[in-house]
């Protein structure tokens, strides 16, 4: 039997030239917890072609949506790419992942880190009302490097604060910050920087990361998460070490085999 769910494509939003969203329909059998990644691709020569990606829809949603790069001689995206409304998409039938709510200990704050389209994953957790009812603010931090890549700005800044079900929480706790490295821009600075500095908890007006208060989630490139990660162990905070562990904080192991 195949490991593959068989998707249709019902949406396709190109960004940039680097940048693009596809939503599908989702079976019922298909049931992920929010933040969570699955395998997804094509079939490209009569076999299945695919990588891991995180589900940018929370786990309520009627519709998959998966926010991704272009890479034009990527073994997936050059294909992926070009998916049209209609098209099939592979879903692997069991998603997981470490960036779950279930593993960070009860408090005060949560800070989502992401970088590039380490956004999915939080995409799908800021429509996720368990976040809402367990911390009292929500700190979303977008690194990237040019304003154009600043995907899902609208979504933040407009459409989910004006949600019917989600806009009240969404006002009253939901902190966006986007950043940006190599344009002029109101934040400026990599996530890794302004944390370190203290210029984020200036601008945000909360009091520096803290064990008693901060739980974490990071989300990026190989290198940002293991930045990060650093950094959030001298502030004293530490890692849930394998999935079902609560700790302060998780980061993405999509990619770490
Ligand atoms: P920079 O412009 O200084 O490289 P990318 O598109 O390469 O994934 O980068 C997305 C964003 O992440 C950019 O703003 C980039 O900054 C930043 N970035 C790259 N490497 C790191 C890192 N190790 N830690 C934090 N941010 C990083």
């Amino acid at each position: 039997m195949s490991k593959f769910i068989h998707e249709t494509v019902t949406h396709v939003h190109h960004w940039t030239d680097h940048l693009f969203t596809i939503k599908t329909t989702r079976s019922d059998s298909l049931r992920f917890r929010s933040g969570e990644f699955a395998m997804i691709g094509l079939e490209v020569d009569g076999k299945p072609l695919v990588r891991a990606y995180s589900i940018a829809s929370p786990a309520w949603a009627e519709e998959l949506e998966f926010f991704s790069i272009k890479v034009q001689d990527g073994p997936l995206t050059s294909h992926l790419q070009h998916i049209k409304v209609g098209d099939t998409l592979l879903v692997s039938k069991k998603p997981t992942g470490t960036l779950v709510l279930d593993d960070l200990l009860p408090a005060k704050h949560l800070y989502l880190l992401a970088t590039g389209t380490g956004l999915a994953p939080f995409l799908s957790l800021v429509r996720e009302p368990e976040m809402y009812e367990r911390f009292e603010k929500i700190i979303l931090v977008h690194g990237v490097r040019h304003t154009a890549e600043l995907a899902y700005q609208d979504f933040f800044e407009n459409e989910l604060p004006g949600d019917e079900i989600f806009g009240q929480w969404v006002r009253e706790k939901l902190i966006y910050y986007p950043t940006v490295t190599r344009d002029e821009f109101k934040n400026q600075g990599r996530v890794t920087d302004i944390i370190k500095s203290g210029k984020l908890f200036t601008d945000i007006g909360l009091a520096p990361m803290n064990k008693d208060d901060d739980r974490v989630m990071i989300c990026g490139s190989m290198a940002m998460n293991a930045d990060m990660s650093a950094i959030l162990d001298d502030f004293g905070l530490t890692v849930s070490p394998r999935m079902g562990v609560p700790a302060d904080y998780v980061v993405e192991r999509a990619f770490v085999g």
